[in-house]
């Protein structure tokens, strides 16, 4: 039996990574493939939610169906998971009705677990520490605009969280300059910057990482940021103060390229880590970023669910 695939961190798609979003973007663009290619006929993927979500659910029940399969959406609250039933159970249970399950859960321990028994692929919707399809939508986002990638050069400013670390090591595997500005106190996990690190050096990709959100746009293609308090950190309200003069505004963005993207994986607190006059601004790219999200996870889910008709689709282009 071949092991099956789980995508739990953006890293774990290694070289077919550059593909995929390739994938994606001529999928979305291809007028004829939208109706007549189904890839997931017959199959049923479960997409469980241990937090809200609009994007995630969304983009995961229109793109399933989209590709002709049957999304089940399961709220934590819904199920025997965590309640009368284990996460590894679950998974065991859950891989003999289905075809693919979607994980939103707290700690990033709970979607390894559910990997861990599942025989079916798990993808992660979101973790306290990885969003690997934020990140694959976003780095889809900014092939659309540069589909070399060349000289782009990426700014984080803010929280050293979930969505910085997927998007460094998405950035590390194509060969993207990412500089990150956290406050001191915040930076992100030590073990993904050193994941990133040693990806960079295949690629060439610059890491870098600054307490300065001056320093980290200069001269940047792309300006991102994150809310400053993320989902289960509700209770960290003094968290905020740390997080004085890195809000992205007007003062902030004259230091990118004139030509600069704006991103945000949302949903943004607006006023708090970035002004309504950067967000809404013509450089502002948010709402590409969030349709994208259903476009990368169409390509994901037909990569790790139907490789043969990910293939098939491969070879008409
Ligand atoms: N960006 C993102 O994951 O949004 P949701 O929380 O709405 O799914
Ligand atoms: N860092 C945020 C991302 C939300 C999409 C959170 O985890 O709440």
């Amino acid at each position: 039996m071949t092991e099956v695939q789980h995508l739990l961190a953006i890293d774990d798609l290694g070289d077919d990574f550059r593909d995929i979003l390739q994938w994606a973007i001529q999928f979305k663009q291809d007028p004829d493939t939208d109706y007549d290619f189904k890839p997931l006929d017959e199959l049923s993927i479960g997409c469980i939610y241990e937090k809200p979500s609009t994007r995630t659910r969304v983009s995961f029940e229109v793109g399933i169906h989209k590709l002709g399969g049957q999304p089940l959406t399961l709220l934590k609250g819904d199920i025997q998971m965590g309640k009368s039933e284990s996460i590894a159970d679950t998974g065991a249970v859950l891989s003999r009705f289905l075809d693919g399950i979607t994980y939103r859960c707290f700690g990033h321990d709970m979607v390894t677990t559910l990997s861990e028994s599942a025989t079916v692929p798990v993808i992660n919707a979101l973790s306290d520490k990885h969003h690997p399809c934020q990140a694959a939508a976003d780095l889809m986002t900014i092939m659309e605009r540069n589909p070399s990638l060349e000289g782009e050069r990426v700014a984080w400013v803010g929280d050293g969280n979930n969505v910085l670390h997927d998007l460094m090591l998405a950035c590390a595997m194509l060969g993207v300059d990412c500089v990150w500005a956290v406050p001191k106190g915040y930076e992100p996990d030590t073990d993904v910057v050193d994941r990133a690190r040693e990806i960079a050096k295949g690629t060439g990709a610059e890491l870098v990482e600054t307490n300065s959100p001056r320093e980290a746009c200069d001269n940047a293609s792309i300006i991102y940021t994150d809310v400053f308090i993320s989902m289960g950190e509700e209770h960290l309200s003094e968290k905020m103060s740390a997080f004085d003069g890195f809000q992205v505004n007007e003062d902030l963005v004259v230091h990118a390229k004139s030509d600069y993207g704006f991103m945000h994986c949302l949903p943004a607190h607006r006023g708090e880590e970035v002004t309504d006059a950067v967000i809404d601004s013509e450089n502002s790219i948010v709402f590409d970023q969030a349709e994208n999200r259903m476009w990368a996870q169409m390509a994901i889910l037909t990569f790790l669910c139907n490789p043969a008709a990910y293939e098939a689709y491969r070879e008409l282009y």
